[in-house]
């Protein structure tokens, strides 16, 4: 599903983010990427749905070279995806279903099958008694629990998860664990980017480190 070819990741500021990084991950795998803040668990991320690209190395992702990416393949890439990130915020000015619904509409799903797909992700995650109320009424948990169902309404192959569970207490965290654990049953490859070691711990799946170092290795040369 992901294959990484000596990734690396400079920032304009200088900072050389990840450092000649190889990866794969089999369509199926459940992995955790961890490190602690700055290590470039967003960076990644990132570099797999196509919002950052690699300063060098070669990305592939569901068959697609991200490299030097078109629009279109972007495009085409996205609809095969979740993708929780806080790159995608939820748009204040719409109800809770109509967040959800909102990449289905994208797609050009029929109404109908957008209700009920809607509904169904809404359930998953807990929320189905709240899906016409504003996001301005959502605690920061609640509004997580719609980006999680929004990730998840159209059944991706691919779900890259940037700190999903960062705001929620224990009970929620445990609750999401187990959305994602069905979805890993049924097929879908997750990516779920963590700073918290616990998680990874009490969850049985790989891991990739992302050092410490990774917190601004910045280069010593000027102009070299
Ligand atoms: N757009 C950017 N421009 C310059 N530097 C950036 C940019 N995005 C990230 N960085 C830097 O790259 C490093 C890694 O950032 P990144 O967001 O990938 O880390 P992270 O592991 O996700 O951290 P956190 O756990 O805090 O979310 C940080 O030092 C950050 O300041
Ligand atoms: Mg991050």
């Amino acid at each position: 599903m992901i294959q990484m070819f000596s990734i690396s990741k400079t920032y304009p500021s200088r900072i050389t983010v990840l450092s000649d990084l190889h990866l794969e991950i089999q369509a199926g795998e459940f992995v955790f990427v961890a490190g602690p803040s700055g290590s470039g668990k967003s960076t990644l991320l990132r570099i797999l749905f196509g919002a950052e690209k690699p300063s060098s190395g070669e990305v592939i992702v569901n068959g697609i070279r991200l490299t030097r990416p078109g629009f279109k393949k972007i495009h085409r890439l996205r609809r095969t995806m979740g993708i929780i990130s806080p790159d995608f915020k939820l748009l204040e000015n719409r109800n809770v279903m109509e967040n959800v619904a909102f990449p289905l509409e994208v797609k050009g799903h029929a109404p109908n099958e957008i209700e009920g797909k809607v509904s169904g992700a809404l359930r998953r995650v807990g929320l189905q008694q709240r899906e016409k109320d504003s996001i301005l009424s959502l605690s920061a948990g609640e509004k997580q629990q719609v980006v999680v169902a929004r990730a998840l309404v159209d059944d991706p192959q691919l779900l890259l998860a940037d700190e999903p569970t960062g705001v929620l207490d224990n009970r929620m965290t445990e609750e999401m664990m187990e959305i994602f654990s069905e979805l890993h049953q049924k097929g879908t490859t997750i990516v779920f980017a963590t700073q918290d070691t616990s998680l990874v711990q009490r969850y049985p799946h790989r891991m990739i480190p992302l050092s410490a170092g990774g917190r601004g290795v910045v280069e010593q040369s000027e102009g070299v």
